[in-house]
């Protein structure tokens, strides 16, 4: 093969063309791989330029299940949840978890908060007294020089809120930020954030350059850059459940009292050792992320602010905690999630729309309530599994079945291979071995 690895253009080449210098250079067989690229376009051509048009180079979709969870009784509504996630075992963790909860008074939700953050950052040589004393004119010529942007979120009740100056020059010299808060009502608002971020560096630029407070030496502002943060300790979700500890059920051979006990601790354990609450948090955003993607938000921005809160007393520590008082069980997760219902993916992507539909076109809010919820479910399933069967029953399950699909047993075949495995380590070695003796013997049997 004459390989050529790197071209320049690529962007302007069409979506055959761009598969054909792909295919061409770095596959053995271009054909075949080019043909199963081809298979994954959808028919539908308008509902496919709506896909392409989500990002860039695009020559094939990538599929994920798209899946649902139902039964979840949130604030006294019920509620069918849809999830995207390639990883087994977790669709039928939270909905196990949420017909646990249903017949125990379900979820309760309560927004804590819904406010995002953006920064301007900047570098100046000045003194910091001057500018707190016209601070306060600052802030509202900011917002008078934004008023074309805001006028519409205004309207809708949101639009900038508090400006804060914060002053880092003790451990970055010159280095100054604007640290602002927004009310972006239903949309997530990264763009209506950015963009009053650098109207305000235009405004905080000519507003030194012009203001009389300020000498020659100080006129200078180096803008650094404006951006949202995606860190947003003030828009938070509390997701909780509780019940009498007898209540609670039996656990297999655990009685109420020791599992109560026992995923306290467990709880505990991730809010003390950072190794124990990263996998712990990892098993919360299982069940958030695969509804922030169901609904076509932005899940990396979700994680970050997410992990970052996790750390916020400068400690990683779970997200979620439990309390046993009075015999009371209690279980919650304070989680921030930056979530739009109007506006980008969500109003685009065909099954996002359908996504929201599902779950009754919530509001921004209700859906931080509904997703905040998944990631309780799904970490209540989680540790239930850990303090008492162990994880790897169900998991195993799920991963022997996606071996057999790799190996493309027969419905049959998978029965037998089911049962034969229930007592025994699945592994892809000892399931290759089990079908290939399997299918040695029937032939062997069709044969005599
Ligand atoms: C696996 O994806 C998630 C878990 O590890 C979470 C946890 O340990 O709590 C099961």
């Amino acid at each position: 093969m004459n390989q050529q690895r790197t071209i320049s253009g690529f962007s302007k080449l069409s979506k055959r063309g761009k598969i054909k210098w792909i295919v061409q250079n770095f596959f053995k067989d271009p054909e075949v791989v080019a043909k199963e690229l081809k298979s994954y376009w959808l028919n539908n051509e308008a509902q496919q330029k709506i896909i392409d048009g989500f990002s860039e180079n695009t020559i094939s979709n990538f599929y994920l299940p798209y899946g649902v969870a139902p039964n979840f009784l949130i604030n006294d509504e019920t509620y069918v949840i849809p999830m995207v996630t390639e990883e087994s075992s977790v669709v039928a963790a939270v909905s196990k978890a949420a017909k646990f909860w249903m017949s125990r008074g379900g979820f309760k939700a309560e927004i804590l908060g819904t406010k995002k953050v953006g920064q301007l950052h900047f570098s100046w040589n000045g003194d910091v007294e001057k500018l707190k004393q016209v601070f306060k004119e600052l802030t509202t010529k900011l917002k008078a020089d934004a008023q074309n942007i805001t006028a519409n979120m205004d309207k809708r009740g949101g639009g900038i809120q508090e400006i804060e100056l914060v002053d880092f020059t003790e451990t970055e010299p010159n280095y100054y930020q604007l640290r602002c808060n927004f009310e972006t009502c239903d949309s997530m608002g990264a763009n209506f954030i950015n963009s009053c971020l650098e109207s305000f560096g235009q405004t905080l630029t000519q507003f030194i350059a012009n203001h009389p407070i300020f000498s020659a030496a100080e006129k200078d502002v180096l803008v650094i850059m404006a951006i949202l943060s995606n860190y947003t300790p003030e828009c938070v979700v509390r997701a909780s459940v509780e019940c009498p500890i007898d209540q609670l059920g039996q656990f297999g051979e655990i009685d109420a009292e020791t599992f109560a006990l026992k995923f306290y601790k467990a709880i505990r354990i991730a809010e003390i050792d950072p190794y124990r609450a990263a996998t712990h948090n990892k098993g919360i955003f299982n069940g958030i992320d695969a509804v922030v993607l169901a609904t076509g938000n932005d899940f990396r921005a979700v994680e970050a602010g997410g992990h970052t809160y996790a750390a916020k007393d400068g400690q990683y520590r779970s997200l979620s905690h439990c309390s046993i008082e009075n015999g009371i069980f209690k279980f919650w997760l304070d989680v921030p999630l930056a979530l739009g219902t109007v506006g980008g993916l969500t109003s685009l992507h065909p099954v996002a729309k359908r996504s929201l539909e599902l779950l009754g076109s919530p509001s921004a809010a209700n859906l931080m309530e509904i997703i905040g919820v998944t990631g309780l479910a799904q970490n209540f399933a989680a540790v239930r599994s850990l303090v008492t069967t162990g994880i790897q029953k169900g998991h195993m399950k799920m991963h022997l079945i996606n071996i057999l699909n790799q190996l493309e047993a027969s419905e049959k075949e998978m029965k037998e291979a089911v049962v034969y495995f229930k007592d025994k380590v699945v592994s892809f070695s000892a399931v290759r071995e089990f079908i290939n003796s399997y299918r040695l013997s029937v032939v062997g049997f069709e044969r005599n």
